[in-house]
């Protein structure tokens, strides 16, 4: 006799949960661990996201909530996202590089990047987005070392058949805003860029 087995799919949020699990118990990472209120992890759109925004590490506001780009920087993103109709909710997926609020919002440092990128290309895998935007320096450096955010924002790159999108990070327009033209024109780009996908997809 044979004993059916129930056997069930992994879903994408218990895959991401088990992840995020490991990442908490990274040793590489314990000082930084230490010194946050809680791991960030990444959220949006549970299902089938369309895009994913990759920000450096969480802020003030990020470690108290425990969500990526709830505070000044995550408003900015937000109004960017609906000048081209996209929804926080419905159509995205916001992570960070690393996951810990560094203290007093310094730099991640490169030993914590370097332990975070393995978690970062995991979710990149889960979530499957058609579209992968770094938001500014960090972000973009350490997926692809040899670019620059100031060259590189702006212009789709294509590698390993995903799309890469680099931004500059929203928090620009908080201490430069004359950059606020540029940022709002990527934004427009990246639209068109989404339009012209879903074309031929469609
Ligand atoms: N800046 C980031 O890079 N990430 C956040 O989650 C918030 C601010």
């Amino acid at each position: 006799m044979f004993r059916k087995l129930a056997v069930r799919a992994v879903t994408r949020a218990e895959k991401l949960a088990a992840l995020y699990n490991e990442y908490e118990s990274n040793p590489k990472l314990k000082r930084l661990r230490e010194g946050a209120t809680q791991l960030v992890r990444g959220m949006g759109q549970p299902r089938d996201p369309w895009i994913l925004f990759v920000g450096e590490a969480p802020g003030k506001e990020e470690d108290l909530q425990g969500q990526p780009f709830v505070g000044r920087s995550g408003k900015i993103l937000n109004n960017m996202l609906a000048s081209i109709n996209l929804d926080r909710k419905r159509d995205v997926f916001v992570t960070n590089i690393v996951k810990y609020r560094p203290p007093n919002n310094r730099d991640p440092m490169p030993s914590e990047k370097e332990a975070s990128i393995s978690c970062l290309l995991r979710e990149i895998e889960i979530i499957s987005p058609e579209v992968i935007c770094p938001l500014g320096k960090h972000a973009l450096e350490s997926l692809f070392p040899n670019e620059r955010i100031t060259s590189a924002h702006g212009v789709p790159l294509y590698f390993e058949g995903k799309t890469f999108f680099p931004m500059f990070h929203p928090a620009v327009m908080l201490y430069d805003p004359g950059k606020t033209k540029e940022i709002e024109r990527d934004f427009q780009k990246l639209g068109e860029l989404l339009d012209k996908m879903s074309e031929t997809i469609e």
